[in-house]
């Protein structure tokens, strides 16, 4: 190996020679370019503090409200909506907690609700989604779910919940027995948006025939002549389906 004068080898000198450059620059960016007020990360902190201290506060916390809306915050806290606080549905609230008499919004539009609700891919698989297009158009969200516990309502197992005359009509007659479903072909999305999806209903007089005419193998119903009797029109012209009773 080649040695200098001085005994220290190439290599090592070299490398001296970089480390003491490199400590050189970074004492010199640390003396003379970084300004002086900037290297004390004491005072650095606090100022920030202050700065951020200074600054309005309109938010008071969803704690405060239950001081005096405990129905509300008991009911929120609850639900599926408990990750949701006030706030974030009645905007800043801090003036109200401090004079009542200055109200917060409270959001009723159906708008509202769609910011977080209304269906987008990139949303959390199960998270409750609807097109608000489709979803009961005419009424506002908070007719059917409370804001502060928001429930999907339950969806009535009975065609008797929405057609309760019809049904009590059909217990006193000799289609007591009958199902509606037997005449009317049903959805299950019916007895959610009945006005969107709806039930079929008999067209034809051959739908009686299956079960009254003179050729049809169900027992104990009374036959007819299916070619002659009321030919020209439709059984439920002269027989209410819901109550067929014949004049004697
Ligand atoms: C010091 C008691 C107090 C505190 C704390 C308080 N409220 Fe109220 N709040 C009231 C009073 C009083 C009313 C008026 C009630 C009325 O008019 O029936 C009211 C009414 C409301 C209303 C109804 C507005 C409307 O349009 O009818 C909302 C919403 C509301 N407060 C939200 C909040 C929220 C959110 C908080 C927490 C950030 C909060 N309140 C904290 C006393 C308070
Ligand atoms: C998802 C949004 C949402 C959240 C979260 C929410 N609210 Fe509400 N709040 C509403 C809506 C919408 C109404 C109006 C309801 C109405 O008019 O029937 C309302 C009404 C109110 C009212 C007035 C009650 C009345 O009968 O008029 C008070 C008080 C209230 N909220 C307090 C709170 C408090 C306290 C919290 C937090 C614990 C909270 N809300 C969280 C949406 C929300
Ligand atoms: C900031 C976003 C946000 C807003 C605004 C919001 N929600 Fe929600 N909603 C949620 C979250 C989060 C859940 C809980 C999801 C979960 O349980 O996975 C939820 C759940 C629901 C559910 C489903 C309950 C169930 O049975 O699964 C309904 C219904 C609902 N919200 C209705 C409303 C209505 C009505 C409004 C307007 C007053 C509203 N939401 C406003 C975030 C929001
Ligand atoms: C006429 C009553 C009615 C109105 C108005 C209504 N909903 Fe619903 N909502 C329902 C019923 C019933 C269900 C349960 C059946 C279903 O999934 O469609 C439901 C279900 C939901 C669900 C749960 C969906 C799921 O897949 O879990 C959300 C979220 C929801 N509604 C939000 C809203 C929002 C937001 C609005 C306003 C834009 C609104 N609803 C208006 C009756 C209503
Ligand atoms: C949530 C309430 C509800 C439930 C549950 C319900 N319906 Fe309906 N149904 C309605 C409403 C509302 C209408 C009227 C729709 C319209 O006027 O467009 C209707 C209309 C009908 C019609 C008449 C359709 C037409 O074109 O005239 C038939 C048939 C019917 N329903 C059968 C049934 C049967 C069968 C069941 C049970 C399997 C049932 N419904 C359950 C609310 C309901
Ligand atoms: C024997 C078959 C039959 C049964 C069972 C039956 N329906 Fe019907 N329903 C009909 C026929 C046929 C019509 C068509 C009447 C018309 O167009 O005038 C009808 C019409 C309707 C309508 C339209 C409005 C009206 O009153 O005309 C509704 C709603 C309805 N049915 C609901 C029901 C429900 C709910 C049940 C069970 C409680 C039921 N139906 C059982 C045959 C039946
Ligand atoms: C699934 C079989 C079935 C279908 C479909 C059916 N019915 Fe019936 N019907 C019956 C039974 C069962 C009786 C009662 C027999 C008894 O009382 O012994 C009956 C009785 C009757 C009676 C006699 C009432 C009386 O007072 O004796 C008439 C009229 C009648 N149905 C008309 C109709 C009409 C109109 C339709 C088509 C809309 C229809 N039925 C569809 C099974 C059916
Ligand atoms: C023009 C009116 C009219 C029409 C349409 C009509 N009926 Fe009748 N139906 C009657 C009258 C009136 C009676 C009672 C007198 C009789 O037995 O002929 C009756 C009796 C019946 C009976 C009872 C028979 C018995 O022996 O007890 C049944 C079942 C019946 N009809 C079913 C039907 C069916 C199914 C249709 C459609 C294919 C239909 N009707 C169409 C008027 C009509």
């Amino acid at each position: 190996m080649k040695k200098r004068v001085t005994g220290i080898p190439d290599p090592v000198l070299r490398l001296g020679i970089v480390f003491i450059c490199f400590i050189g620059i970074v004492l010199f960016i640390r003396i003379v370019i970084i300004p002086s007020p900037l290297k004390e990360t004491g005072s650095q902190r606090t100022s920030a503090i202050e700065r951020e201290l200074s600054r309005e506060i309109y938010f008071a916390g969803s704690d405060i409200c239950s001081d005096c809306h405990d129905e509300e915050s008991a009911l929120n806290r609850s639900g599926h909506h408990k990750y949701l606080s006030c706030e974030t549905c009645h905007g800043p609230a801090l003036e109200h907690t401090e004079d009542s008499e200055i109200l917060p919004s409270a959001p009723r539009e159906r708008e509202f609700c769609s910011q977080c609700h209304t269906y987008n891919l990139s949303r959390p698989t199960g998270f409750p989604q609807i097109f608000p297009i489709a979803h009961n158009p005419l009424d506002p969200c908070i007719s059917c779910h409370d804001p502060h516990d928001p429930k999907t309502p339950e969806i009535p197992g009975e065609c008797s919940a929405c057609h309760a005359q019809i049904e009590r009509v059909k217990i006193g007659s000799p289609h007591f027995f009958l199902r509606c479903i037997t005449c009317h072909e049903t959805p299950e999305g019916h007895k959610i948006q009945p006005r969107l999806v709806s039930s079929t209903k008999p067209v034809e007089r051959e739908f009686c025939a299956t079960c009254h005419s003179t050729e049809s193998r169900v027992e104990d119903t009374p036959k007819i002549d299916f070619l002659i009797h009321g030919e020209d029109y439709l059984c439920w012209q002269c027989h209410y389906p819901h109550r067929p009773e014949i004049e004697k």
